[in-house]
């Protein structure tokens, strides 16, 4: 009786361990994802394709750069995950799966559009760290002017 006991106690543990590691596994390695990467693959856009749409209604300027680069670093938060130079190493986000997005991978850069990262920054990517930072931190301006910063981070391929 006493022992039926302990075999089924080990038994429950077992299958939990199980089903623990499953769950852990598809959470690093999407099952969509067909691959096993740590971080989401960055060819799948993870915003709806009329983000692609949107045009920046900000001029580019020198000065609009620094003042995204003021937002990116200040009122944005965005370097307490993206990291101060953008690489994603910021302090927020190392237990962040999936990771925040290097912003200075040039295949960022050359996968998405500017409507894309506003998206991002406007209504947030589901199920990651990625928050709707429109309108409760930045205005919708002040997340175009962070788009046009954003865009100088490409690093050289
Ligand atoms: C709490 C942490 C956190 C903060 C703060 C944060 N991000 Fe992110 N960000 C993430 C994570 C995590 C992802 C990766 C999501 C993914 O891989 O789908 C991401 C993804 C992105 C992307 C990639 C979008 C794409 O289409 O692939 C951009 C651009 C971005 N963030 C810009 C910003 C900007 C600009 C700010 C500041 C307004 C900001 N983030 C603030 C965590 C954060």
């Amino acid at each position: 009786m006493h022992q039926g006991r302990v075999v089924l106690i080990l038994l429950t543990m077992i299958a939990a361990f199980a089903v623990g590691i499953h769950f852990f596994t598809s959470i690093i390695a999407p099952p969509e994802s067909g691959q096993t990467v740590l971080s989401f693959d960055l060819s799948r856009p993870r915003t709806p394709s009329e983000a692609r749409k949107l045009v920046n209604p900000i001029p580019v300027s020198e000065e609009v750069i620094q003042q995204g680069n003021a937002l990116f670093h200040g009122k944005g938060n965005c370097f307490v995950c993206h990291g101060d130079t953008g690489k994603g190493d910021g302090e927020a986000g190392v237990l962040l799966v999936p990771k925040p997005t290097n912003l200075t991978d040039p295949n960022l850069h050359m996968l998405r559009r500017d409507g894309e990262i506003f998206w991002a920054m406007r209504y947030g990517i589901e199920g990651t760290g990625m928050f709707a930072y429109v309108p409760r931190h930045i205005t919708e301006e002040e997340a175009w002017t962070i788009v046009h910063y954003v865009k100088t981070l490409k690093a050289e391929p």
